[in-house]
């Protein structure tokens, strides 16, 4: 069995963080969310993987490289563009050959790993679904009395059940003959759902079993800082600074912490500075951050960010190289230097 990763797409959800950036990059407890993935692929007992690029391939290469870090064969699959799910499955066509496989979304976060969801595949096809709260967002699934898959729909207006697809799907290559059929949808995209309902629909057996584990995509902020509390509280502590320390902390050896109170979970990279400041719960702070008489809590600080005499900053993330500084006490104002699509709550 092959993997492909899909680590293209616009991530217009995490703007302005993908304006410079790959989403699936973007780090939880301060490691790329990607490599996570990769992990439990490696876990899984998977080599080959195709990963699907767009505009951020030199980024994501850098990272990956070739894949032997995690133990893998990466294959990087320029996509010249987001056109869908499905249609980095169609570009891929060549390097999956006639090969299972499985298809993963780079910005998916699974607890638990992979190993069970790959085991005793033999139906054309095999999806994930787990309950969610707001299936609008979501590939919907509707199954009859038995439990079998009956339709599928990308983010419905209406939802027939409350079933989205997790970003883990398995595939014979039975699906490149339903994604060489497909029509754009009225996203303009070529989609996933489309193929695997064209599979149903032709009578082939498509699988679907509900996950038990915890399951995130990090597609937009609340999200991302959900994952970073759950894989922080999960941390082994360790750290040796002369600083106020509580619960699970992990600082790296070059960090500098002085004069500060640290309540965890919490993890400081390499380079990082704090100093006269708290650091709450939930925190990542990324590595050469500078944070100084300022208190930060449930929030990701993107290296090289540094934070001066702010006050109080929560539930936030912040990119690489920002700089949060106080303003001039007259005249009462906020001055600010954001990006496009930047999103900024002042209390007034
Ligand atoms: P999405 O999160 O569905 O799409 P997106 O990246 O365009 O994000 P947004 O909705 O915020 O604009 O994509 C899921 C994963 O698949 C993500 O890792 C990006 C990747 N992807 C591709 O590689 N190619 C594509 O054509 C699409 C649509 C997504």
């Amino acid at each position: 069995m092959k993997a492909l990763v899909l680590a293209g797409g616009s991530g217009t959800r995490l703007r302005p963080i993908t304006h410079t950036s790959a989403k699936q990059l973007v780090p939880v407890a301060n490691k790329p969310v990607l490599f996570y993935g990769l992990e439990s692929i490696a876990a899984a007992g998977i080599t080959e993987v195709g990963m699907v690029v767009g505009d951020t391939q030199a980024e994501i290469e850098a990272a990956v490289g070739d894949g032997a870090a995690f133990g893998l064969q990466v294959t990087y699959l320029r996509q010249e563009a987001p056109l869908g799910l499905a249609h980095a499955v169609l570009i891929a066509r060549d390097y999956l050959g006639d090969d299972d496989f499985v298809m993963y979304l780079g910005d998916n976060f699974i607890v638990g790993g992979i190993t069970d969801i790959v085991r005793g595949f033999d139906s054309a096809a095999r999806i994930m679904l787990t309950q969610v709260s707001d299936p609008r967002q979501f590939g919907v699934a509707e199954l009859d009395a038995d439990g079998r898959v009956v339709g599928l729909e990308e983010k419905p207006v209406v939802p027939k059940s409350d079933l989205a697809l997790v970003g883990v799907y398995l595939f014979t290559s039975a699906i490149h003959e339903a994604v060489a059929e497909l029509k754009p949808s009225w996203r303009g995209e070529l989609e996933i759902t489309d193929a695997i309902q064209w599979l149903i629909d032709r009578g082939r057996h498509v699988e679907a079993s509900r996950i038990t584990g915890y399951w995130k995509d990090t597609g937009n902020v609340d999200d991302m800082l959900e994952v970073n509390r759950l894989v922080l509280e999960s941390l082994e502590p360790s750290h040796d600074v002369d600083a106020e320390i509580i619960g699970r902390v992990v600082i790296d050896p070059s960090a500098v912490v002085e004069r500060s109170r640290i309540v965890g979970p919490v993890i400081i990279g390499p380079g990082a500075r704090i100093t006269d400041s708290y650091i709450g719960p939930f925190t990542s702070v990324g590595a050469d951050c500078v944070v100084d008489r300022s208190e930060i809590e449930y929030s990701i600080l993107l290296p090289r960010a540094s934070i001066h005499g702010v006050g109080r900053i929560e539930a936030s993330l912040i990119g690489h190289d920002v700089e949060v500084t106080p303003a001039p006490n007259t005249p009462r104002a906020h001055r600010l230097v954001l990006g496009d699509h930047s999103k900024v709550q002042i209390s007034s």
